[in-house]
């Protein structure tokens, strides 16, 4: 309900501006805007705040209020706070209600700024909502109720701002009417939280005594609390230097967003400027490729610049033909970022389904796409305390410090220098869902020290001798399925016919190599990993690799496939109901997962994900085994 009265307020604004939109556009156009963020939980009044900074910025009407009033059926209500907490209760409702689970923007205007404020849950449960309200904020205001003092969750919401780099931090001791403007209080509070403050690396930030609901140092100082001497928190929100402007004084950076090539007498280069400033003249170097050239031509929507600064969309044209496409990153010359392949980094997870070291998942950073495998984590960070923990993986709101290694070079800043080129996202490649956002911390130097080795008796020269084109029969399907006994006749045959094979099987891997792996999804995982690895070197060795792993997981099967030459890679599915395979129970696993003695076993407690569009399917209800491995050999060798 309010949130529309909010919208209608806005639109209230707009119909003025038409009425005198010259002089709007002259107050307005030069506004800076701030994003904010606001943290606390309910009991802290955050709703109170972003009701009082709504209603104090005029942003709410007069009839609105009405309307809100009378929607509301309290009847017998009058006068400013009451409208006031009407206001309050309904963006409370919102909460209640659910809609604020993700992030809510309010946007609200001064005379001097404009605002955008994401109004985030601060529940340890929403640690993913806030994180994603944060990773645009230039400022976060951190809510505490004066009669309780620094909390865990004023610990948390700290923590995770300074994280996501926030380098403004406001300090709002609110409720402070509730102690009678006491400044003993509020000095004992903050003599806390700047102990606390110190202790995860916040150097600086603005405290501020309030009352959101009396409004007390919200527009102006208040007369409850002579002993403050300013600012209040709108003056600070005004005046308050944003990042974008000591983003300006950083080297060029300039992530290509898109070609732009209308003709073949232009050809420009999209993107909006990640830092620094760019002049026409100026040397630049494309990355990776590391090519240099000019800037002939700013271009932007409302005509050629002279010049260009952070924060600004733009087009820049070259003096060469320098190759240079999405993704790349143009530079200052004299002071380009690097460029690595391995890294580490700090990974906030925010999917229900755990992270999985080993499977690959897109990773989007400036506007480079990349696959990255994430290892497992050096350690997870207990949020409320900020202790180390060891963590085998990352679960749903964890955070973790990881290494992680992509299979492309990756333009890259350290975050704590470039939000755009050091922070990324993780995208499931299946399901597309962004499943973690992070922040890169420097490259591994051995990314930079271990070079890939070329040898002179390459792959051909063992498949030539061997007289056979590699291959790998990768067969996926329950336990029980078959997959041993169709594939050990399939090896049978291959021999008979000269063919150099090697069977690679479930059990007998998890004899040797993989001896350390149990049955989690993420030993699975690691354990279709290395043997998707294992499985490449032989076809490098000139074999034919058969492969018998119940491999359950779309993610790695695809995985492998990318790793191979195309067509070496040959998916048998050896499709087999769970009702048959459980029926038939050869080793009699089945029984002892139903009985529960047998936990995480595919089909029963843990997932099986079949193949959608294999090379090969064999159904075993239609075949023997003996006519599946003919069907099959006669695929590979027609
Ligand atoms: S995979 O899922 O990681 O690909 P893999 O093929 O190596 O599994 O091993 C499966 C074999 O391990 C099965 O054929 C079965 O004999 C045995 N096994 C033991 N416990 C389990 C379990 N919980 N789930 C599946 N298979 C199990």
């Amino acid at each position: 309900m309010s949130d529309t009265l909010v919208n209608e307020a806005i639109y209230q604004t707009d119909a003025l501006i038409a009425e005198d939109i010259d002089q709007y556009l002259d107050t307005h156009q030069h506004k800076t805007m701030l994003r904010f963020i606001t943290c606390g939980s309910v009991d802290d009044g955050k709703s109170t705040l972003i009701g009082r900074l709504l209603y104090d910025s005029k942003m709410i009407f007069e009839d609105q209020l009405e309307a809100l009033q009378s929607d509301s059926k309290k009847v017998g209500t009058q006068g400013q706070e009451i409208d006031f907490a009407l206001l309050v209760d309904g963006l409370a409702a919102e909460r209640e209600q659910g809609i604020t689970i993700d992030v809510a923007y309010r946007f609200f205007n001064t005379e001097k700024r404009k605002f955008i404020v994401a109004d985030t849950p601060g529940h340890e449960q929403y640690t993913r909502n806030m994180v994603t309200g944060a990773s645009t904020a230039d400022l976060a205001v951190i809510l505490i109720d004066a009669r309780k003092g620094v909390l865990v969750q004023t610990r948390r919401h700290s923590y995770l701002a300074h994280l996501i780099g926030i380098k403004n931090i406001v300090l709002a001791v609110n409720k402070m009417d509730l102690v009678d403007y006491d400044q003993s209080v509020y000095d004992t509070i903050l003599e806390d939280y700047t102990q606390f403050a110190r202790s995860i690396g916040i150097t600086a930030f603005t405290p501020i005594p309030i009352s959101g609901f009396k409004g007390d140092n919200i527009t102006g100082l208040s007369e409850n609390m002579p002993w403050y001497k300013g600012p209040a928190l709108i003056e600070h929100l005004e005046n308050v230097e944003v990042d974008q402007l000591s983003d300006q004084a950083k080297p060029f950076r300039m992530a290509v967003q898109w070609v732009n090539r209308p003709n073949l007498d232009f050809r420009g280069f999209s993107g909006q400027i990640a830092s620094g400033a760019v002049k026409l003249g100026d040397p630049v170097r494309v990355l990776p490729s590391g090519k240099t050239s000019t800037i002939t031509r700013i271009v932007t929507l409302g005509g050629d610049l002279d010049e260009a600064v952070a924060g600004q969309s733009v087009t820049l044209c070259f003096a060469d033909e320098v190759d240079c496409s999405r993704g790349d990153v143009i530079a200052a010359s004299d002071n380009p970022p690097q460029a690595a392949d391995q890294f580490e980094a700090t990974v906030v997870w925010m999917a229900d389904e755990e992270m999985l070291p080993g499977r690959p998942y897109w990773l989007k950073i400036g506007t480079q796409t990349v696959t990255a495998t994430i290892q497992q984590p050096k350690y997870q960070v207990n949020v409320n305390t900020m202790e180390h923990l060891a963590a085998k993986t990352l679960d749903l709101n964890a955070i973790g410090v990881a290494n992680l290694s992509t299979d492309r070079q990756v333009v890259f800043e350290s975050y704590a220098d470039n939000r755009t080129l050091g922070g990324f996202i993780l995208i499931d490649k299946i399901t597309n869902a962004t499943v973690a956002a992070g922040m890169l911390h420097f490259s591994l130097r051995r990314a930079q020290n271990v070079h890939w080795q070329p040898t002179d008796v390459g792959r051909e020269s063992h498949a030539a001798m061997k007289n056979q084109k590699p291959a790998v029969l990768w067969f996926t399907g329950l336990s029980g399925a078959g997959k041993s006994t169709i594939a050990n006749i399939v090896e049978k045959k291959l021999a008979r016919m000269n063919r150099h094979t090697f069977l690679l099987d479930g059990d007998n891997v998890r004899h040797g190599l993989n001896k350390d792996l149990g049955f989690t999804d993420a030993d699975r995982v690691e354990n279709i990993r290395r043997v998707g690895e294992m499985a490449k070197l032989m076809t490098d060795a000139g074999l034919i690799v058969i492969t018998a792993f119940i491999s359950p997981f779309r993610s790695e099967r695809d995985m492998v496939r990318q790793m191979m030459q195309p067509g070496e890679f040959i998916e048998v599915h050896i499709d087999t109901s769970l009702a048959d395979a459980e029926a038939r129970d050869v080793k009699g696993l089945y029984k002892k997962a139903r009985e529960g003695t047998l936990k995480n076993f595919t089909g029963i407690d843990s997932p099986y994900e079949a193949p959608q569009d294999p090379e090969i399917r064999i159904d075993t209800g239609a075949m023997s085994a003996e006519e599946a491995a003919d069907f099959i050999v006669a695929r590979l060798i027609p």
